[in-house]
C-alpha cells in the first residue's frame, strides 16, 4: 500500500485499541461523521441536505481545507486517518475524528461520492465508490473544500434498512444533531435543507448570539474558571419545561448522571446550555464507537467544581457521595419520621433527611457490639427487611448509630443510609430553605 504524507492507515495494534463497533446504524450517524469531518477540516460554512430522512440522499458540503488529491482514494480505507498516528495520540485527542473508520464504514454500505479540493491545489478530485469499491476517480473544477454525497444508504443491507425509522423521525434526529453542533461551533455557519426546503440558516456568530438564535433571548450567563476547567453556562429560569444541554470540549454529552446532577443544582424549571472545556487527559473519550459518551475521570471532583461554578456555593456532598468520610451528626436533634415499606427508617437529623436500611443498621449495631467481630453472626441476629418497627425502636437504633465506629457501611461494605439535605427537597417544590 502506498502511503502519502497526510492520511495514514493506522497500524493494527493502534486500531485494536480503538473501541470497535458499528459506526453507522442510522442516517443521523452518517451526518454526524460527515459534519465532524467538516469541523475537523476547519470549515466555517457547512451545509447539510437530505432527502427521505437521509435514507435516500445525504449531502454535506464544507469550505474546509479539503483532501489532498493523493489521499482521496485512501480516505475510504479502514483505519485511514490524518488525525492521529500512534497510540499515545489517543490520550490527547483534540479532533472529533481519530478512528479512520467513518468514510470506510459509510462507503461500504452506500453509493458514496466525494468531491474535494485541497486548499493548496488549483483543481479538485472526485471519487465515486459503491459498496466500498471505487468505481471512478477524476479531476474536476471545484472551490476549496469538500462535498460528500451518500445515496441509497444500506442499499446492500436490506435487513439494516428495515430498522430505519420513518423519514420524519430520522429527519428530527438529524436536525437535533445539527443544532448541537451549531451550539458548540458558533463560529461556523450551518444550513439544513430537507426535500429542498431550508429550515435552518445560521451565519457565523458569537457564542451568545448563537444560543439566542436557537433558544430565544433573555439568558443569564455564568462564566467560571477553576482547576483546569472552563465553564460557560447560559441559563434561563422558570421555564415551563426544563432542558439541559451539556457540551464537553465541544462534544454533546449524554451522561445521565451529569444531567440529573445539573437539574438538581439548577432547579427543575431551568433551561441550561452548559459548555465545559477541560484537558483531554481528564476524559476518556474512546468508550463508545460513536463517541456518544465521554467518561469523566474523577467525576465527583468534577461535579463539585461544576456546582461551585454554577451556584457560587461549595458542595455539601449530600447527594453526590453519601459515603464521604464525614462524622455522624452528633448533638443534632433526631426526629423519627416513620418506616417505609417495612424496610427503611426515615429520620430527620439536623438539616438532613436520612433513609436507613433497618437490616444494615441493625447488622452494624450487632457487629460493633460483638466482642469478636464476625460479620456472619452480626447478620444472622440482625433485624430483617419486612419487620414492622415502633417509633421508639427506630429512635433507639438511630441513636446507637451516632456512636458507631463506622456509621457509613455495614460489615459487608454496603452503605447503611442515604441522606438528602432538606434544602434540596424544598428546592424541588420551589421553596427556599
Ligand atoms: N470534509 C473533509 N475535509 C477534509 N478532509 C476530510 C474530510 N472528510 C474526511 N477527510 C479526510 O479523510 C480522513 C478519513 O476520514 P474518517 O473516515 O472520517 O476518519 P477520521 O475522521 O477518524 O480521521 C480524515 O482523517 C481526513 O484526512
Ligand atoms: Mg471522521
Amino acid at each position: 500500500m502506498i502511503l502519502s504524507m497526510f492520511v495514514k492507515v493506522l497500524p493494527p495494534e493502534v486500531r485494536s485499541k480503538i473501541a470497535a463497533g458499528e459506526v453507522v446504524e442510522f442516517p443521523v450517524d452518517v451526518i454526524k461523521e460527515l459534519v465532524e469531518n467538516s469541523l475537523d477540516a476547519k470549515a466555517t460554512q457547512i451545509s447539510v441536505e437530505i432527502s427521505k430522512g437521509g435514507k435516500r440522499y445525504i449531502r454535506v458540503v464544507d469550505n474546509g481545507t479539503g483532501i489532498h488529491p493523493d489521499d482521496i482514494e485512501k480516505v475510504i480505507l479502514p483505519g485511514a486517518t490524518s488525525k492521529i498516528s500512534s497510540e499515545k495520540d489517543l490520550y490527547s485527542i483534540n479532533s472529533y475524528g481519530f478512528r479512520g473508520e467513518a468514510l470506510y464504514a459509510i462507503s461500504a454500505v452506500s453509493h458514496l461520492k466525494i468531491r474535494s479540493r485541497y486548499f493548496q491545489k488549483d483543481a479538485g478530485m472526485e471519487l465515486y465508490a459503491s459498496g466500498g469499491e471505487i468505481k471512478h476517480k477524476k479531476t474536476i473544477g471545484l472551490p476549496v473544500g469538500t462535498s460528500v454525497e451518500v445515496t441509497n444508504l444500506f442499499f446492500n443491507l436490506p435487513v439494516r434498512q428495515k430498522f430505519l425509522r420513518k423519514s420524519d423521525t430520522e429527519k428530527r434526529k438529524i436536525k437535533r444533531l445539527i443544532l448541537d453542533y451549531a451550539l458548540t461551533n458558533p463560529g461556523v455557519g450551518f444550513t439544513f435543507t430537507s426535500e429542498g426546503r431550508k429550515s435552518l440558516h445560521l451565519k457565523p456568530e458569537s457564542p451568545e448570539e448563537r444560543v439566542e438564535a436557537l433558544f430565544g433571548t433573555g439568558f443569564e450567563l455564568i462564566e467560571a474558571e477553576k482547576e483546569q476547567l472552563r465553564i460557560k453556562a447560559f441559563l434561563r429560569r422558570n421555564e415551563i419545561r426544563s432542558e439541559i444541554r451539556v457540551f464537553i470540549n465541544s462534544r454533546p454529552v449524554f451522561n445521565r448522571s451529569l444531567k440529573d446532577f445539573l437539574r438538581r443544582v439548577l432547579g427543575y424549571k431551568t433551561l441550561a446550555v452548559v459548555f465545559v472545556e477541560m484537558p483531554p487527559f481528564l476524559l476518556e473519550q474512546n468508550v463508545h464507537p460513536k463517541k456518544h459518551e465521554v467518561r469523566i475521570i474523577k467525576e465527583k471532583k468534577f461535579f463539585e467544581i461544576l456546582r461551585e461554578a454554577l451556584t457560587g456555593k461549595s458542595t455539601t456532598f449530600a447527594d453526590i457521595s453519601f459515603l464521604s468520610q464525614e462524622e455522624p451528626p452528633y448533638g443534632e436533634s433526631i426526629e423519627v419520621v416513620g418506616q417505609l415499606m417495612d424496610t427503611l427508617i426515615v429520620a430527620r437529623i439536623g438539616d438532613f433527611l436520612y433513609f436507613f436500611d433497618q437490616h444494615l443498621l441493625s447488622e452494624r449495631l450487632n457487629y460493633e457490639s460483638l466482642g469478636e467481630k464476625r460479620a456472619d453472626v452480626a447478620c444472622k441476629s440482625a433485624l430483617k427487611k419486612g419487620e414492622t418497627l415502633s417509633k421508639s425502636q427506630m429512635l433507639e437504633l438511630v441513636q446507637s448509630w451516632l456512636n458507631f465506629n463506622n456509621p457509613h457501611v455495614c460489615p459487608h461494605g454496603r452503605p447503611i443510609y442515604y441522606k438528602i439535605h432538606l434544602k434540596d427537597i424544598l428546592s424541588k417544590v420551589d421553596r427556599s430553605f
